[in-house]
């Protein structure tokens, strides 16, 4: 059967478009325009959750075998952080008005705990690259299923998601 999709340019560009929206929204902080960082923590939100899920279900533990249970254990808390960081942004953002100190606070949290992430999962293509064209097809369905099913970052931390934060 045909791969319908190509796991590793999707997930390649999942990490573009995010790195984008986190600098963008870095960028909308520091002007302290609250209505436009909204706009781009729900596009994170929606964009993330299914990212983080057909990782955690499926690619991730699938290349335990290249990096041992350290390091995976280790990628399941920098999602931690990601999780516990989407959470503050949505708090400060949803009272409708930010201060010169919240918005440095959610940039230092930004720069810290979530934009290193991104940067490190795209290495993980080093290794995804070693995967079999029938595991990179299982990749290619948990991303479809994901996707179809796109449920956002902060409700699937809540509501699927086994390892809770
Ligand atoms: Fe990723």
């Amino acid at each position: 059967m045909a791969m319908r999709i190509d796991p590793i340019a999707e997930f390649r560009k999942d990490h573009s478009m995010v790195r984008d929206l986190l600098l963008e929204l870095i960028n909308a902080l520091d002007r302290l325009d609250v209505q436009r960082s909204l706009e781009i923590l729900i596009e994170l939100d929606r964009l993330g959750g299914p990212h983080f899920r057909f990782e955690e279900e499926t690619l991730y533990p699938m290349m335990e075998k290249f990096y041992g249970r350290e390091y995976l254990e280790y990628l399941l808390s920098a999602h931690d952080k990601v999780i516990r960081a989407a959470r503050r942004i949505a708090e400060v953002l949803g009272k409708g008005e930010i201060t010169r100190e919240e918005a440095d606070e959610l940039i230092g949290l930004i720069r810290r705990d979530v934009l290193p992430h991104p940067i490190e999962c795209e290495g993980l293509v080093l290794l995804a690259e070693k995967l079999s064209k029938e595991e990179l097809e299982r990749v290619a369905e948990s991303i479809e299923k994901a996707r179809s099913e796109g449920v956002p970052l902060i409700e699937w931390a809540e509501r699927i998601r086994a390892r809770k934060v």
